[in-house]
């Protein structure tokens, strides 16, 4: 059970705000960032109502069944390409770590386990007279979702599907010390050589919905700030900043 009792007992000293119900979790920190949010403070709830997902979709899970939390940042504008890699890079290993093989990462930063989806991720940044305030790293993580019988069976997945039962409490405190390590570290290359090895789709077949249309051809690398790279099916390399890719 995620209580302000259990996450002070796991987060310390930490600041945190928890909610039993909010709309969404990035409302909420976007709201505490101009009234002094610190860095590596995070808001998390038991449901959320209007989460959101990247490109403009929505994210709901049941209630008690997922890790929903916004980590506050206070980055340079110049560090905002590497925000959502540490996420990526963070969730990857805290989920090893607890002994659950076949994690992935989709990019640009899903978290897959067997090539399901485990985690989604949703930076977003405020800015206030065109400088910065800061960031909200938006993070999902499916732990006790049940998928069966929706559209959702095969491509997601839930944590205690590999490991049960978990502690909501205790995989946050724990992904909040990865998310820290590497929040610190946004412009390191290890942080962008993690990202990059952990990606499954490089060197394979892929098609990825943009805003301007689908282009599919092969994933061949991904640059330092992370756009994709894809040779269409002409020879052309196709540089890629946003979209939803899929296999083939
Ligand atoms: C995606 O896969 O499209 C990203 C999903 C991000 C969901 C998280 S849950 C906590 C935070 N609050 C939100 O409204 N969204 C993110």
């Amino acid at each position: 059970m995620l209580s302000v009792e259990r996450l002070e007992q796991t987060l310390g000293v930490r600041p945190f705000q928890y909610l039993e119900t909010t709309a969404s979790t990035n409302d909420v920190a976007m709201r505490w960032l101009p009234e002094g949010a610190p860095a590596g403070g995070i808001v998390t709830a038991n449901e959320q109502v209007q989460g959101r997902g990247r490109l403009g979709r929505t994210w709901y899970a049941p209630p008690g069944t997922a890790l929903m939390l916004s980590y506050v940042l206070r980055p340079a504008a110049d560090d905002l390409p590497y925000i959502g890699m540490a996420g990526a890079v963070a969730v990857q290993e805290t989920i090893q770590a607890l002994g659950i093989e076949g994690v992935g990462l989709k990019w640009p930063n899903d978290v897959q386990i067997d090539g399901r989806k485990v985690c989604g991720i949703l930076p977003e940044a405020a800015w206030q007279n065109g400088a910065l305030l800061g960031v909200v790293l938006g993070i999902g993580v499916n732990v006790r979702i049940d998928f069966a019988g929706t559209p959702f069976e095969h491509t997601a997945i839930s944590l205690e599907q590999r490991v049960s039962p978990l502690d909501r409490a205790e995989l946050l405190a724990r992904l909040a010390e990865r998310l820290d390590v590497w929040t610190a570290r946004l412009s390191a290359d290890e942080l962008f050589e993690r990202w990059q090895a952990g990606l499954v789709m490089l060197g394979r077949s892929v098609s990825i919905a943009t805003v301007t249309g689908t282009i599919t051809g092969t994933a061949e690398a991904v640059e330092r700030q992370g756009a994709l790279v894809v040779r269409d099916a002409h020879g052309v390399l196709q540089r890629v900043i946003a979209g939803d890719i899929a296999l083939g």
